[in-house]
């Protein structure tokens, strides 16, 4: 990092009075989110302000997700209009970085067919961006960098944060898992964990700053450690993390069944600061569907888990993720995951139709079942889902909780925006001087998405 600090003060070099704008669009998870705000940290240490509108920008960054195609449509067309702003700016450099980038299909179209995207490099270079921007300002050619490096880790990148309440932290990157379906672990490299000294000492920072709603990041922060050189696993973080004085919940997102441990439920469970909140995708309720998927558990060994957790974190929040119409898979094979999810009782669901992801296992797979037919299985699914997540919220009526404010809600009513400590939104009567406060509040009313209420 301190030969990229020499790259960001080069570039700094490069302005005269006015100061240039940069405009960043991130899609995808929270991972891409918080790799956007390093983006945007290495720009502002670039000397670079932030604008909302592609065309009055001096640099464009789309920071892209690959994980069903179509992600991927959205982002060729964003990168279509940017022909026009940059026909109006000729000097406008264009950025596309991200998990699409790293595709080798991707790469390849945009440096035939998008000739005016300057500057394409993949999540395993994200830490040299100032260097590749450099090289673009300097050669004014185009810049390609994807090679699969496997990447280590950097330290010490700098972060423009959403100010105020809530605040990513990536505990590792990568993924080891090979979901068949799956593109992530082909375009973020094998697993790397942070050192717990640095997770720990970034997480000590934002409760010093004042951020209350802190989540850990990972495609599977419960392989957290396997990969260190200690005897030290992501309870162990969660642990010692918890024991950090301050008002805050800690979250953690996503969890893979196969490598959730009892350990970990107890120490949530005896934790001052952990969420009693659990995203624990389960993906299908069919065992053979699951084995196709290469998930490694089966529905049984999921069902304890629930059982587990909920045993000891009674009302505990649960969501899940869950495909449906995946490669081969049957109606009845469809109709078991949503008999799981009504075995299970979700807090609620993401749901998704099987994209198919050119290079991995599952894209080689026959899969005969015309889309209006998965639509009609899918349908079903988010029908007993919206019901439940409906019966769930409606529970809640007449309760008086605690959740943290968290910003604005549009809605004149219910101004205010908020969470329990299971993340369910609640929509609050109250003014914005209470931002970033715990209140309780007494819940009035509910639908299928969110719970309303007043502070008492
Ligand atoms: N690592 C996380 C995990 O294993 O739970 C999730 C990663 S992925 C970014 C988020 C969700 O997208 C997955 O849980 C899965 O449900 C869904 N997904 C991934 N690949 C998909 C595909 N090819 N088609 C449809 N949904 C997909
Ligand atoms: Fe994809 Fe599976 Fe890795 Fe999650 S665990 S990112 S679904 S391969
Ligand atoms: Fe996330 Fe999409 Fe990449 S979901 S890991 S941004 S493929």
């Amino acid at each position: 990092m301190a030969r990229q600090r020499e790259f960001m003060n080069k570039i700094r070099t490069l302005w005269g009075e006015t100061q240039p704008a940069a405009c960043v669009e991130t899609f995808g998870c929270q991972q891409n989110v918080a790799d956007g705000q390093r983006l945007m940290g290495m720009l502002e240490a670039c000397g670079f302000r932030f604008t909302g509108k592609p065309e009055k920008a001096d640099l464009v960054l789309v920071n892209t997700c690959a994980v069903r195609e179509h992600a991927e449509q959205r982002v060729f067309g964003n990168l279509g209009i940017l022909t026009h702003t940059k026909k109006e700016n000729p000097r406008q450099v264009i950025v596309l970085c991200g998990c699409m980038a790293q595709e080798e299909r991707v790469a390849n179209r945009v440096r035939e067919s998008y000739r005016h995207v300057d500057l394409v490099f993949g999540p395993q270079a994200l830490w040299k961006f100032p260097e590749l921007l450099w090289q673009v300002y300097e050669s004014r050619k185009r810049v390609f960098s994807i090679q699969d490096e496997h990447g280590s880790i950097a330290e010490g990148i700098p972060v423009v944060r959403e100010r105020g309440v809530k605040a990513w932290v990536s505990i590792m990157y990568g993924c080891n898992n090979f979901c068949s379906y799956c593109i992530v672990p082909y375009v973020r490299g094998r697993e790397r964990s942070r050192d717990p000294d640095a997770v720990l000492a970034e997480v000590r920072q934002l409760v010093r700053e004042g951020y209350k709603d802190i989540t850990l990041l990972g495609q599977n922060v419960n392989s957290y450690g396997n990969d260190l050189d200690i005897s030290y696993d992501f309870a162990d973080l969660l642990r010692e993390i918890d024991q950090i004085e301050g008002e805050y919940w800690i979250r953690f997102m996503s969890s893979h069944p196969k490598d959730a441990t009892k350990k970990l439920f107890d120490t949530m469970a005896g934790s001052r600061h952990v969420a009693r909140q659990l995203h624990l995708p389960f993906q299908s309720g069919n065992d053979r569907v699951l084995r196709e998927m290469n998930r490694r558990y089966t529905r049984a060994q999921y069902q304890e888990l629930v059982a587990y957790a909920r045993t000891v974190m009674p009302g505990l929040v649960l969501t899940s993720d869950v495909i449906i119409g995946f490669p081969g898979e049957t109606e009845a094979e469809a109709m078991d995951t949503v008999s799981l999810v009504t075995e299970i009782g979700f807090d609620a669901l993401f749901t998704f139709i099987y994209s198919p992801r050119p290079g991995t296992k599952a894209a080689e797979m026959p899969d005969p079942v015309p889309r209006a037919e998965k639509q009609k299985w899918f349908d079903t699914l988010l029908e007993v889902q919206n019901t439940e997540s409906a019966a769930r919220h409606r529970a809640y009526v007449g309760q008086t909780i605690r959740v943290l404010v968290d910003g604005e809600s549009g809605d004149p009513a219910f101004p205010l925006s908020s969470r329990t400590e299971g993340n369910r939104l609640v929509r609050l009567k109250g003014g914005a001087d209470r931002i970033g406060q715990f209140l309780d509040v007494k819940i009035t009313d509910s639908n299928t998405w969110a719970l309303y209420g007043e502070p008492v």
